[in-house]
């Protein structure tokens, strides 16, 4: 608890209790949450925007006056071996980004054999399935987007740049654009040139039905954080791997360290043989249909299920949902809010084994899990009786149940390392890249946004996280190599794979014998 609230400085207080206000004067006039999609382990759920105001601390990178007015300056040059973040008055008054950063890097990687990257990569063909098909991405398709893009960002020659067209949710776009910031860094002159739409909201913007008969082919290519069966945005990692300083979440590369560590310190036998959940409830109907199986004077489902309280959080900084002391229940329920919540990965960290309900959205690595493999799925109409049977079928074969909780966590520690992250970012922008029909350029209204201008005058948990998160030296590895294109009848195969397992649990529920079943 105390690592995940080290010291986060009074600029910081100050400014959350600003927002916090302002996030109870809207939640108060507005009457309802309207804000969700949050989770953590031991809390853990999803704050999610249906409808937002731009409550961040820290406005956005394109907001350069916000920037230049802050009150205090930082007066560091920090150097990390190799790169360092020059915060000399230079950056720091005009904004401008160093000429120096390197721009190219040739390590010896004869001794270093590429790896193969994890199977999950291979979505990265199947988002961009329908540019291929049509024959490439021009800009006007690109510029086409407009419409439902928050921002866009583009990159010339290794420099980036950025144009911000609606307010964002707290900083969900800052630390999306500090993560590519930070790619580029980690891989200096093997990016290619870039021009990209993103969607920063919760749910999927382009929808596939709006795209067939006469306007087939004419899908605007959209960056986002998650899918589902009926959009065709093209998924990327979420902000939260670089950090949710709103909510206290660390940047992930420290964070996952921390849950890898609290695992140990409760034997899985030892945990409460009891489904988990803690989180907004508001958000979703799916939800609030959970709650109802909450345990009662009259009623045990095997659930223990808290709602989080905002406001009381806000006040404490989040300092009782902390996430690496979380591990303490043998079941885990992932429930979705609005879309996809961030909690799946922390979740699935825990070594319990996860109770997944409701996985209509997907991000980049979650399509790939498999239900009795990573998972156990729960029904979606008997959710109380599903639970119960999961949790009675787990305490009756803890060996099965153990070794369903580890595979999970296996991959989020094996598959879903930072620097797997960074490769999924890498390979996703070159294949990506490799359907754009033209050369991009810097359109007129966007400003350049590089470490500097995002970081030197940042505060509190804002900066905190953005150093922390700072790739501090180009890699000496190649990134990893790309498995082939998902061949479509491996494809249909995996999907009724899936369904088959899912089907076979509902059937083997419904039967309510415990013996008997194969996986
Ligand atoms: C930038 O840093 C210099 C010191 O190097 C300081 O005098 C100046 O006030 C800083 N500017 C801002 C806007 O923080
Ligand atoms: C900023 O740091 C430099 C180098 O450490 C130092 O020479 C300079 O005096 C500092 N400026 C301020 C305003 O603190
Ligand atoms: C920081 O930037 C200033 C201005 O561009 C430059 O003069 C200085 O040498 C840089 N410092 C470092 C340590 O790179
Ligand atoms: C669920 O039940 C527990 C124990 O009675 C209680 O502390 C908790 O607040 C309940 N949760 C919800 C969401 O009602
Ligand atoms: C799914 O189940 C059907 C019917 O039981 C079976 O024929 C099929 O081979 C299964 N598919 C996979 C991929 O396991
Ligand atoms: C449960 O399933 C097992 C194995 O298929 C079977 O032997 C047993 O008779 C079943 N029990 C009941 C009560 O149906």
């Amino acid at each position: 608890m105390d690592a995940v609230h080290a010291d986060h400085g009074s600029s910081l207080q100050g400014a959350q209790a600003i927002w916090s206000t302002k996030m109870g004067q809207e939640l108060k006039k507005k009457g309802a949450i309207s804000v969700a999609l949050f989770l953590i382990i031991f809390v853990i759920s999803a704050l999610i925007a249906t409808s937002w105001v731009d409550m961040s601390i820290f406005p956005g990178a394109s907001s350069q006056k916000a920037l230049i007015t802050s009150a205090e300056s930082h007066n560091s040059t920090q150097k990390n071996h190799g790169y360092s973040l020059n915060c000399s008055a230079d950056h720091n008054t005009t904004q401008t980004c160093p000429k120096t950063y390197p721009t190219r890097h040739e390590p010896d990687y004869s001794s270093s054999s590429s790896e193969a990257c994890p199977e999950y990569f291979r979505w990265i063909y199947q988002d961009l399935e329908p540019w291929r098909k049509s024959n490439g991405i021009s800009k006007d398709l690109v510029e086409s987007g407009k419409s439902v893009a928050d921002i866009r960002i583009v990159v010339v020659n290794g420099r980036v740049y950025m144009e911000k067209y609606r307010g964002v949710f707290q900083t969900r776009d800052v630390f999306t654009v500090w993560g590519i910031l930070q790619l580029l860094r980690l891989y200096p002159g093997k990016l290619p040139d870039l021009d990209l739409m993103f969607g920063c909201g919760d749910r999927p913007v382009i929808r596939k039905k709006d795209y067939r008969g006469v306007n087939a082919g004419k899908a605007p290519p959209m960056f986002h954080y998650c899918g589902d069966d009926s959009s065709l945005d093209l998924i990327f990692p979420d902000w939260s791997f670089w950090g949710w300083p709103e909510i206290s979440i660390k940047p992930w590369e420290s964070l996952k360290k921390e849950l890898e560590e609290s695992n140990h310190k409760t034997k899985w036998v030892e945990r409460e043989p009891y489904a988990y959940w803690k989180g907004n409830a508001g958000v979703s109907p799916t939800r609030q249909d959970l709650m109802k199986c909450n345990i009662t004077d009259n009623q045990d489902w095997n659930a223990r299920l808290y709602t989080l309280d905002w406001n009381h959080e806000f006040r404490n900084r989040f300092k009782h949902t902390n996430l690496a002391n979380q591990c303490l229940h043998r079941y885990k329920i992932y429930v979705e809010g609005v879309a996809w919540s961030v909690s799946e990965k922390y979740i699935l960290a825990c070594d319990s084994m996860t109770l997944l309900l409701n996985s209509h959205y997907y991000d980049f690595f979650t399509r790939s899990l498999l239900p009795t493999v990573h998972y156990w799925p729960i029904s979606q109409n008997d959710k109380c009786q599903s639970v119960k049977f999961a949790v009675d079928w787990g305490n009756t074969h803890p060996e099965k149940a153990q070794e369903i909780g580890k595979e999970g966590s296996k991959f989020i520690e094996e598959e879903l390392k930072m620097e797997y992250v960074y490769d999924y970012m890498f390979h996703l922008l070159n294949e990506y890249a490799k359907h754009l029909k033209y050369k991009p350029t810097v359109p007129p209204g966007a400003v350049e946004v590089c470490s500097e201008t995002m970081a030197c005058n940042a505060k509190g948990l804002d900066r905190e996280f953005m150093i922390e998160s700072m790739v501090k030296s180009p890699s000496n590895k190649r990134p990893c190599t790309m498995p082939p294109p998902i061949k479509d009848s491996d494809l249909r195969d995996f999907q009724e794979r899936k369904a088959n397992l899912t089907e076979k649990v509902k059937m083997w529920e419904a039967s309510g014998n415990f013996s008997g079943f194969q996986f």
